[in-house]
């Protein structure tokens, strides 16, 4: 990333962590076959100065279903974990519909103090 985050750093990582699950998530859950699902990064600096947001956004084609945390992942299951990593990255997260269909799903980082 061209924008002076460590590499390695805990701040580049929760943004590689956060875009991994959500990308997963699209072609996992939210796959329609023959779409794909489109990646932005951006880094929202305030012209006051101080520490940037990072919102990432992960749109896909399918509409009618919805990420749905799972509250309590089970101990010893494999799946369910995604969201709750994300929650516990992001800053906040939300869903937006997408026209003509389908959906975003986003979620703002914090950035390293500037
Ligand atoms: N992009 C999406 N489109 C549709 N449903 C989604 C999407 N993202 C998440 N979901 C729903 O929300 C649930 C929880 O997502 P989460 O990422 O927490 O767990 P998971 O993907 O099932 O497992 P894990 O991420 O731990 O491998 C999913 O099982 C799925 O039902
Ligand atoms: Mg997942």
């Amino acid at each position: 990333m061209d924008w002076g985050w460590d590499r390695g750093g805990e701040y580049l990582n929760a943004a590689e962590l956060v875009v991994g699950e959500l990308a997963a998530n699209a072609v996992t859950h939210g796959r329609v076959p023959g779409r794909d699902f489109l990646l932005t990064m951006a880094l929202v600096l305030p012209p006051e100065g101080g520490s940037g947001t990072l919102r990432i956004t992960v749109a896909d084609s399918r509409g009618e279903r919805l990420p749905m945390p799972v509250p309590a992942p089970c101990p010893d299951g494999e799946h369910g974990r995604g969201l709750v990593l994300v929650g516990a990255l992001a800053l906040r997260w939300g869903v937006l519909p997408r026209f003509p269909a389908g959906k975003t799903v986003w979620a703002e980082l914090p950035g390293p103090p500037r």
